[in-house]
């Protein structure tokens, strides 16, 4: 309320209030270009073509518009398109594995499995290859907050390693999609002659890096978080399990409620920029609170009330302007089809630690397990 604009220590500046955190995802003169930025990452990303999330026009708008000739609505029909049984079979059978047990951990057991397995069949990885990319992934996430001052050198290290194995893996398979049309992603990217021609190897390589990495633990504390705040509301609950069409506005108000993208921690101003009569100076880095900015009391009535009847919700869950969520619409069927079908299927589900450990990221939020009985 008092400094909407602030300035830290280290000359960087946070930004927390709705109406200038969406001026400044608006603003043409802000970049999310890594080599405009340092941060710990830089040192693992350095070293390989960057992704589009990591870009600015024009490079960023070529590569986001050829991915999404083929990912799906809202934009185009595409892969995420007709997608709804897969999903549903994927979940039940992860829920069809709780059988005999005392307790569930709801993120080992449910949330980490889904999306990491979704996209590999987005991506055409073969099934039995699947186990392989879990613990990459898991080397990958665990290794994106890493600080030297507190954590051990391996956290990096494995990451790296991760980053390269997983690489070579996806290029071996880019290499057999080449002049094989396919459903697959990798194969529609490798044979596509849309309108901006082809992607490079080395750019569709940072595509599907980027996919696998940033849809995943974003999903997995999506449905953690939403599983959460549903078994504190035993009403709630009752409420879905009632009226299963709920679940389409819960979703949204979990994206603005407990959002699992706490902070957009890497813009850089290119221009001296004013926001809320604060002068940010050019070069400066820049951190968008964006759980804050959905909490907005001056954007949102009654903002830390979880109410999935709001109206006009427009929560800053998937950020917003040009690099507004690229999965959202896949990320929403899956948390929509895995909270309708843990309600349903779950007798008397209750928490068993309240609150659950959290994972220590202060910018991806959510539970590190999440046990049930
Ligand atoms: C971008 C959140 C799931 C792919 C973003 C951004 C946010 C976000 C806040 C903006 C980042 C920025 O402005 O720098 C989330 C949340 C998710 C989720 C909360 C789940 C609940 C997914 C999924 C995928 C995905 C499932 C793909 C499979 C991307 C990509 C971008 C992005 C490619 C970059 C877009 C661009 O730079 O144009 N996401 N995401 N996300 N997300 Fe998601």
């Amino acid at each position: 309320r008092e400094t909407p604009v602030a300035r830290q220590a280290d000359g960087s500046y946070v930004v927390s209030t709705y109406r200038e955190i969406a001026e400044l995802l608006h603003n043409p003169h802000l970049s999310s270009d890594v080599r405009n930025l340092s941060r710990p990452m830089e040192a693992v990303q350095g070293r390989t073509t960057p992704s589009f999330i990591n870009l600015d026009p024009p490079e960023h708008d070529r590569l986001r518009r050829m991915a999404m000739r083929h990912f799906g609505p809202p934009h185009t029909p595409g892969l995420v398109t007709g997608m709804e049984d897969d999903l549903t079979a994927v979940v039940n059978g992860l829920i069809d594995g709780f059988a005999g047990k005392e307790q569930i951990d709801i993120v080992d057991d449910f949330a980490y499995p889904f999306p990491v397995t979704v996209i590999c069949h987005l991506l055409g990885v073969p099934r039995e290859d699947e186990p392989r990319f879990h613990l990459w992934v898991d080397a990958i996430v665990n290794s994106i907050d890493y600080n030297p001052e507190t954590d051990p050198k391996e956290k990096l290290e494995n990451g790296v390693q991760a980053r390269e194995d997983l690489r070579q893996y996806l290029a071996g398979l880019l290499e057999q999609r080449h002049g094989k049309p396919g459903e697959d992603l990798l194969s529609r990217l490798a044979n596509d002659d849309g309108p901006d021609g082809r992607m490079t190897d080395e750019e569709i390589l940072a595509t599907a890096n980027l996919l696998l990495i940033a849809g995943h633990e974003t999903t997995v504390n999506l449905i953690t978080n939403g599983m959460l705040t549903l078994l504190r509301q035993p009403q709630m609950l009752q409420r879905l399990r009632s009226e299963p069409g709920l679940v389409v506005p819960l979703v949204e108000e979990l994206l603005r409620y407990e959002p699992p993208v706490h902070i957009i921690p890497w813009r850089a101003a290119y221009t001296d920029i004013t926001v809320a009569d604060t002068v940010i100076p050019k070069g400066s880095k820049i951190m968008l609170m964006l759980a804050s900015g959905s909490r907005d009391p001056n954007r949102f009535h009654d903002p830390d009330v979880f109410d999935p009847d709001r109206r006009d919700n427009e929560h800053l869950g998937f950020g917003s302007g040009i690099h507004l969520c690229f999965g959202g619409p896949l990320a929403r069927l899956e948390t929509q089809i895995a909270l309708t079908a843990l309600v349903q299927r779950l007798e008397e589900p209750t928490l068993v630690t309240d609150p659950p450990p959290y994972r220590p990221s202060p910018v991806l939020r959510g539970p590190i397990h999440l046990h049930i009985e």
